[in-house]
């Protein structure tokens, strides 16, 4: 059985049992140790228009055998499309599956028409055509689809690539910007297969009530890849991209993550964090300072998200709900850690850049909540055997979902202010149509991974935020607010809302 140090060490040739800690697998497949690889790039900053096919495909990812995998224009996962961080794209969506689908721009402010959200599906043969009328801060985002009640399970199978929202500014403000050389795009997921490679999705009521979590770990598609950079400042742009699970980021020598860039936006300066948390959708720019030539691997502690079942009484513990002590002081004990990406330097090749920048070019929102209008809302989860059994466990402020029902109106330009509280466990909520800023996390100072501009925050207790809406989302095209845990939103904690 391979040891958590030699998965640390780096994952020799050969290596086996990729599976994360606790997983139950003593022994692996022979897939691990190859060369990261990029999702191909996908440019329309020149050319203003892309096409994306949903599509079915097989992929053999643990060397145990091939497994139905769906992606855009790929056969998991899809391009990274780079996108102007101001103009007009159109955009061409078909679907050559027998399931609808749709393509959801998360963290694109644009209208709700063209949001791709639940309202928005493409049937199976169609073709959708919006155009992105784009205008905000250069950010990655990301594409998913986003149909009520399948979306845990059609982003599972693959249905998800990074969106680089660029001004072509970068060099500029003295940032890697070589895709896949210096600045590397990481998409993370996890994922439980069966002895035959296949890739399973059978959530049990424990799996709805946590959100599915995977036994393996794959970036960008891939089961234990290792990544091979210049000596010198590299840059990982990281989104998770997993149903449910929580990453805290570390590295395997200690070294620091500097974060200078947020879900919506780059920061003013960088932030040094030994510890990032990362939850569902959320992305972060973060710089790694390898000038010293050594190996190192992108590590993750394990899951931190308690509560479900186990109830409130984790909650208590941790200090959750009032003052509570930040996740940005959270310590990853390599022992109990699992490797994320192990990244070898080598120091025959340069990078661009050899020192960290002392800014990272952006800014730091510090919106003024006078005046703004004030809403409340509740992440539900009902507990106990009628819950269990019965309909409704997820809702938001007490509704489940419902596509036929609109839950909130917002004037259009206004700037609105939530408090969000989760009582439970931690959800990662999400709102569409904005970049928003947090103000306060359980009564107090903001963690430091939240100071930037933000479209998904991860609520442990209870936090308030101040959004914008500069764009219109009619009754038939409304916007969605909701938890990330996909097995989550797709059981109902999620509202919509107009904006007009
Ligand atoms: Cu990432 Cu409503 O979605
Ligand atoms: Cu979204
Ligand atoms: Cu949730």
């Amino acid at each position: 059985m391979t040891t958590r140090r030699q998965l640390l060490a780096g994952m020799g040739a050969g290596a086996l049992a990729l599976a994360l800690p606790g997983a139950g697998w003593t022994r692996g497949a022979a897939a691990g140790g190859q060369a990261l690889t990029m999702p191909p790039l996908l440019d329309a900053t020149g050319t203003g228009a892309f096409e994306l096919t949903a599509q079915a495909g097989q992929v053999d990812f643990l060397g145990l055998g091939a497994t139905e995998t769906w992606g855009y224009s790929a056969p998991y996962l899809g391009p990274t499309l780079r996108l102007p961080a101001s103009g007009s794209v159109r955009a061409t969506v078909k679907n050559s599956l027998s399931d609808a689908v749709t393509v959801h721009w998360h963290g694109l402010i644009i209208p709700g028409v063209s949001d791709g959200g639940p309202h928005q599906m493409v049937a199976p043969g169609a073709t959708w055509k919006p155009v992105l009328d784009i205008d905000q801060n250069p950010a990655m985002l990301w594409y998913h689809s986003h149909v009520h009640g399948r979306t845990a399970s059609q982003v599972y199978r693959g249905l998800a690539g990074a969106i680089h929202l660029s001004d072509g500014r970068d060099d500029e403000r003295g940032l890697p910007s070589s895709y896949g050389e210096d600045d590397l795009t990481l998409v993370l997921q996890d994922r439980r297969f069966d002895r035959r490679g296949r890739m399973v999705y059978d959530p049990s009521m424990p799996d709805r009530m946590m959100g599915f979590h995977g036994d393996f770990m794959l970036v960008n598609g891939q089961v234990g890849p290792v990544a091979s950079v210049g000596r010198g400042v590299i840059r990982l742009r990281l989104l998770n991209g997993s149903n449910a699970r929580i990453y805290s980021l570390a590295t395997s020598d200690g070294r620091p993550l500097h974060l200078i860039g947020t879900d919506s936006g780059l920061l003013d300066v960088p932030v040094a964090l030994n510890t990032l948390v990362l939850a569902p959708a959320e992305r972060a720019d973060v710089l790694l300072d390898l000038t010293d030539g050594r190996d190192v691997t992108l590590i993750s502690g394990p899951e931190i998200n308690s509560g479900g079942m186990m109830g409130g009484m984790m909650g208590g513990m941790m200090g959750r709900g009032g003052g509570g002590r930040s996740l940005d002081d959270l310590v990853v004990d390599p022992g109990q850690s699992f490797a994320v990406l192990p990244i070898r330097v080598d120091g025959t090749r340069s990078t661009r850049i050899d020192r960290l920048p002392d800014s990272a070019g952006g800014s730091r929102p510090d919106l003024s909540p006078e005046g703004a209008v004030r809403r409340q809302l509740t992440l539900d989860m009902r507990m106990g055997p009628a819950a269990m059994f019965g309909g409704g466990r997820f809702s938001i402020s007490g509704k489940a979902f419902s596509m036929r029902r609109i839950d909130q109106a917002v004037r259009q330009g206004a700037l609105e202010h939530w408090t969000v509280s989760a009582p439970m466990m931690m959800h990662p909520f999400h709102v569409h149509g904005t970049a928003f800023q947090v103000i306060r996390e359980n009564g107090g100072p903001v963690s430091a991974r939240n100071r930037g501009w933000k479209d998904t925050v991860l609520i442990n207790g209870e936090a308030e935020i101040l959004a914008p809406f500069p764009r219109v989302a009619d009754k038939d095209n409304p916007y969605m607010f909701h938890c990330h845990i996909l097995e989550h939103e797709d059981g109902g904690m999620m509202g919509q809302f107009t904006v007009t």
